[in-house]
């Protein structure tokens, strides 16, 4: 947001990977006005050339005198430049305390490990059985749950499905809330030794099909290739053979398990298709949230 005493003068948002950055929307937006104006960003603006040029030479040539920052950029090739350029101008920087990081998770996430931010989402019922004997999952939660778990995705760049939920279920993978008309994550299968359904509904979505052929797929490398496409906040949404090999490889960062007001009161599939050997092997987990939704629970965790 870019501000004089006058009140708002231009305001910016970013897109999508490789479009321009908020300050240069938000400049262009104010034009003339931005001269002696406030800039509010929540990031560091960047210095450097990448896929568009540097926000700090836009915001020194439209004449801004201050600018609020709600974070630093860890990312090496701007990590205080930034800020500095800014200051060199003379323009007056107020970074905020504690860092506002909370805005972006996954970019924070992303520049710091080099991974995308990882949320596994899980569906079961009270006696932890995610689909019954004959395959059905469709739907195990009630109206509330599958809302929230549609506001998960809103906020995903990316939804991740193994291959036999794509056979299984043909998910749409979309948002699905009355009204919204917000960004819609993009569908990512992990592809195994047998062929995916041409027809399948993901794949019309601009789908991107990681690993045909091998299997199992390297889930790192696969992540990397996300990252590598901007999908920087990936929610894994099974099934429960992919859900394993996740958590396997340690590649969860957090979780988000709903568990309906239900008891299949027999075996079908498990949460997690894998052998649990022993006691010891566990993994333990920090519970740091328990909501009720309506029938159902939603309980968040994190992975030690
Ligand atoms: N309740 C819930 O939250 C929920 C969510 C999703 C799905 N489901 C249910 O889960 C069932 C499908 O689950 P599923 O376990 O059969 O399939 P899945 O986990 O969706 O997909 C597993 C398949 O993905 C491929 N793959 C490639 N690399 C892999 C890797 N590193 N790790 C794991 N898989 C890899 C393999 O395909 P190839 O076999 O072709 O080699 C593998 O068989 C359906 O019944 C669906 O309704 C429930």
């Amino acid at each position: 947001m870019i501000a004089t005493d006058g009140g708002l003068v231009g305001e910016g948002h970013h897109s999508a990977f490789r479009q321009p950055h908020a300050e240069a929307n938000a400049l262009s937006e104010a034009g003339e006005r931005a001269r002696g104006a406030t800039l509010v960003v929540t990031l560091e603006p960047c210095n450097h050339h990448g896929n568009t040029p540097p926000c700090t030479e836009a915001i020194v040539a439209a004449g801004v005198s201050k600018v609020i920052v709600g974070a630093g950029d860890p990312d090496e090739r701007v990590r205080g430049r930034g800020i500095e350029r800014l200051r060199q101008s003379g323009i007056e920087v107020v970074v905020i305390d504690p860092p506002m990081e909370w805005l972006d998770p996954a970019y924070f996430h992303h520049r710091r490990t080099g991974r995308p931010l990882v949320i596994l989402k899980l569906a079961a019922t009270l006696d932890g059985q995610t689909s019954a004997a004959d395959g059905t999952s469709q739907w195990i939660t009630a109206e509330e749950a599958r809302t929230d778990a549609h506001r998960l995705r809103a906020e995903a760049d990316a939804i991740v499905i193994g291959a036999g939920t794509l056979r299984a279920d043909d998910p749409r993978l979309d948002v699905r809330i009355e009204g919204y008309t917000g960004h819609q994550p993009r569908p990512v299968v992990i592809a195994g030794r047998r062929p995916l359904p041409p027809s399948a509904r993901a794949l019309h979505r601009n789908g991107l099909v990681l690993g045909t052929g091998e299997s199992p797929v390297d889930l790192d490398g696969a992540l990397m290739e996300m990252s590598e496409e901007g999908l920087l906040s990936i929610l894994v949404e099974g099934g429960p053979t992919l859900a394993a090999s996740f958590l396997a490889a340690d590649l969860v960062d957090q979780g988000v398990l709903y568990l309906a007001g239900k008891l299949a009161g027999g075996v079908g599939r498990p949460l997690f298709d894998r052998p649990w050997p022993s006691l010891e092997s566990a993994r333990q987990v920090t519970i740091d949230r328990v909501t009720t939704l309506g029938p159902d629970l939603r309980i968040d965790f994190t992975p030690i």
